[in-house]
């Protein structure tokens, strides 16, 4: 899988990425919503996890790259949720489309602009027929990101998720979503 846009490529992991994206996750800043810092470790396997997906259902959470001097900025893409989560979320959605990427790339649109690659994607080749997006509900970037991609916030989505301690203050989140526009729709 390889998608280009006006500014970026979303291309598949390389073995070197993952001391790059290793420094994107331990980043306390871009972490600030997280409940942790991301060790190499988690970004070696998050890079592994990402790879087995991309075999198995043609797409997965690739790497993000600019066009103009090739520089690694993080990632972008969409994969089915795990069971756990899944499981936790009201509707029990298929696939979630997801982000993060280092913060010297923040507040230029790269994000919207590879996610939108990301949707006709989703919804022209791989022919889904909803994708959904999640994050804390306090993450306003992100949900930026959601709003401009015209994902609607489903209120009744709402869910604790089961990745982050009970009782922590970043255990609520929100849940978008986006259907396959009609047009598309086959037959
Ligand atoms: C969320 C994220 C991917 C947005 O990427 P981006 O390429 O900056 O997206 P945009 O340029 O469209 O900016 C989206 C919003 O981020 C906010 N933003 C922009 N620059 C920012 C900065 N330097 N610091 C904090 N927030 C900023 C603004 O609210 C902006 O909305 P606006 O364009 O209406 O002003 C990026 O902030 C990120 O990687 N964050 C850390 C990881 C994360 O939280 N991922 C989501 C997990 S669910």
């Amino acid at each position: 899988m390889r998608l280009e846009t006006e500014r970026l490529v979303l291309r598949e992991w390389r073995d070197e990425d993952k001391a790059l994206y290793a420094k994107v996750i331990g980043d306390p800043v871009v972490r600030r919503f997280f409940p942790g810092l991301g060790t190499p470790l988690d970004a070696a396997m998050g890079i592994e996890r990402a790879r087995e997906r991309l075999k198995q259902f043609g797409f997965g959470f690739l790497a993000l790259e600019r066009k103009s001097d090739g520089a690694f900025m993080g990632m972008l893409g969409m994969a089915p949720f795990n069971e756990n989560i899944r499981a936790a979320i009201p509707g029990h959605p298929e696939v979630e489309i997801g982000w993060q990427i280092g913060q010297q790339f923040w507040g230029q649109g790269y994000a919207p602009e590879g996610a939108l690659a990301v949707l006709r994607f989703a919804f022209g080749t791989a022919r889904l027929d909803e994708v959904v997006a999640i994050t804390y509900e306090g993450n306003l970037p992100s949900r930026r990101v959601m709003e401009k991609l015209c994902m609607v916030h489903d209120p009744d989505g709402s869910f604790e998720h089961p990745d982050v301690p009970v009782g922590h203050q970043l255990r609520p989140h929100v849940l978008y979503r986006i259907r396959r526009p009609v047009w598309l729709a086959p037959g």
